[in-house]
Formats: structure tokens, C-alpha cells, sequence
């Protein structure tokens, strides 16, 4: 039997952060559609999911090995060389690259949701915090980038993602979800692991508290 090795990957802080933004947005998508009161929900979610991509920003930067972002920036080369099924084993450690586009996609298609929440009003009680300061037109475009065209990136693209992930599954008998829950992989060969003890999940606590208080700030004074 071939050696096997036990690769801490994803560290709790990119696991919390992934399960809690599953969590986030999907509630902010039923919201929405409930609409009504419901809509207060929407908006606190909506400052939840700008608290948990702003940790993610900065734990892109100062993260465990894996979870930066400079682990999983790749070469359109290597995206190509991927599809063929050529990758580097050091790119199966963390997000393939594959994974990786989608990763960059998800991110920033929820930040462009974001900004456009802010400016939207649907005209009857939910007016999102910027809508005051812009032109009728902008508010216009940006409810219906929102509730419409937005809307269906965010859900085609996590579509993909779950079928992707399913796919992988299926026909490379590979379970990238239990990483994302336990924080492991097993794999053939060694690999660096990414740090994760109890000095790095406090820096992950004390950068998200500071996120969480920008937003309370920025919601106080804009709200
Ligand atoms: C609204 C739903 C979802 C969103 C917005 C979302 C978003 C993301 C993001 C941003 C990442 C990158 C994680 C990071 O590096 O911080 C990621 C990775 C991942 N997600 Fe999701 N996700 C969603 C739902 C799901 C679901 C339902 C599953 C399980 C079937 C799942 C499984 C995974 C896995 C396994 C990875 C790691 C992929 C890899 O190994 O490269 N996600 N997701
Ligand atoms: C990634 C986070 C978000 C997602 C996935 C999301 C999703 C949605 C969806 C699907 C709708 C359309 C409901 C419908 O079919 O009518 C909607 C409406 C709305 N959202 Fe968001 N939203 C997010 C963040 C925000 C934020 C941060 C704000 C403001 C602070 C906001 C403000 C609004 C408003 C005002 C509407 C009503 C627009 C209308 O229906 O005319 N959203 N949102």
C-alpha cells in the first residue's frame, strides 16, 4: 500500500467562514423573495455576508498556506492544463484551478450584489442604505441588476459550484466536501500543511469582530 498523508488544508476559519456564507446566502435569497417583513432579515443577512467577505479579503492575505489567495491565483495556462487533466499535484493540495474560478467568481459576483443592494429601493418599504445619494436612474439600474440579473448569476454560479463538486465526486472519487467540514485531505504525496491552532483561529476572531464593527459603523451612520 502506497504511503498516505494527512494535510491540514482548510483551516477552521475558512471552514466557518464557508458554511456560515452557505448559511447567509441562502437565507438572503428566501428573504428576499418573502419579502415584507422579511426584508429586515434580508438586509441584516446582507451585512452578515459584507462582514464575512471582508474577513475572507483579509484572510486571503494573512490566512493559513491554503486558504491565501496567492495559493490559488493560477496561469490561464494552468487553468488549460487542468481541464486536460494534467495538473500539478501542489494544485490539488488547495482549490484547483478550476476551483479556484470558481472561487474568485462566487466572491466577487456576491460583492457586486452587495453594492447593488445598497442602491436599491423596491418602492414600497425596503430601500437599501446608499439609494438616498444616488440618481433615480442609478437606484433604477442597480434594483434591477439586484432583484433580477444578479439574482440568477448568484444561483447559476452556485448551481455550478454543487455540481462541480458533485462531479468530482462522482467521477474522480474525489470528496471535496470533507475537507471543508474536518479540514483535511489525504493525499499520495506530502504537502505543506496550513497553519491552524489557537493563535491563528484568535487572530481570525479579532479580524472578524473588527470587520463586523466597520459594517455596524458604516450602518449606523448610513442607516
Ligand atoms: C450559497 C451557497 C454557496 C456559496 C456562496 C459558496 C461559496 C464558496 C466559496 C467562496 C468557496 C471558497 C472557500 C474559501 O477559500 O474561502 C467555496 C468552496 C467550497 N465549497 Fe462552497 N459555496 C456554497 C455552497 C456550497 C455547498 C452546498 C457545498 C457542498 C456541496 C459547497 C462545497 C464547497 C467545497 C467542497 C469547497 C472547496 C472546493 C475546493 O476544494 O476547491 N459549497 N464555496
Ligand atoms: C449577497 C447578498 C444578497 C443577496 C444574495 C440578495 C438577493 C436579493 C434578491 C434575490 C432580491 C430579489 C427579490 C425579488 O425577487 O423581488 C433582492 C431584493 C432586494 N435586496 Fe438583496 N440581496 C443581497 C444583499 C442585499 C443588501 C446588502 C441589501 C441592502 C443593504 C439588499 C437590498 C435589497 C432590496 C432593497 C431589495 C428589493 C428590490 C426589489 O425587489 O425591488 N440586498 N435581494
Amino acid at each position: 500500500m502506497s504511503k498516505k498523508f494527512v494535510v491540514r488544508v482548510w483551516d477552521a476559519p475558512t471552514r466557518l467562514f464557508h458554511w456560515t456564507l452557505t448559511v447567509c446566502v441562502v437565507a438572503a435569497v428566501i428573504t428576499a423573495q418573502i419579502g415584507g417583513a422579511a426584508m429586515d432579515w434580508h438586509f441584516r443577512l446582507g451585512y452578515a455576508i459584507l462582514t464575512l467577505l471582508m474577513f475572507r479579503l483579509i484572510w486571503g492575505l494573512v490566512g493559513g498556506r491554503w486558504s491565501r489567495f496567492s495559493a490559488f491565483l493560477y496561469r490561464p495556462g494552468q487553468v488549460l492544463a487542468h481541464l486536460k487533466g494534467q495538473t500539478d499535484p501542489q494544485h490539488a493540495v488547495g482549490h484547483n484551478p478550476l476551483g479556484a474560478l470558481s472561487v474568485f467568481a462566487l466572491m466577487g459576483f456576491l460583492t457586486i450584489q452587495l453594492v447593488s443592494g445598497m442602491f436599491s429601493d423596491d418602492e414600497i418599504s425596503a430601500t437599501g442604505p446608499l439609494a438616498s445619494l444616488a440618481s433615480s436612474t442609478w437606484v433604477s439600474n442597480a434594483t434591477y441588476y439586484h432583484a433580477e440579473v444578479g439574482k440568477l448569476i448568484l444561483i447559476v454560479l452556485v448551481t455550478l459550484h454543487v455540481i462541480a463538486i458533485a462531479l468530482y465526486f462522482l467521477k474522480k472519487r474525489e470528496n471535496l466536501v470533507r475537507p471543508m467540514v474536518t479540514g483535511d485531505k489525504t493525499l499520495e504525496y506530502a504537502a505543506p500543511a496550513s497553519e491552524d491552532h489557537a493563535q491563528s483561529r484568535i487572530k481570525a476572531a479579532l479580524i472578524v469582530t473588527v470587520c463586523a464593527l466597520v459594517v455596524w459603523a458604516f450602518v449606523r451612520w448610513m442607516g
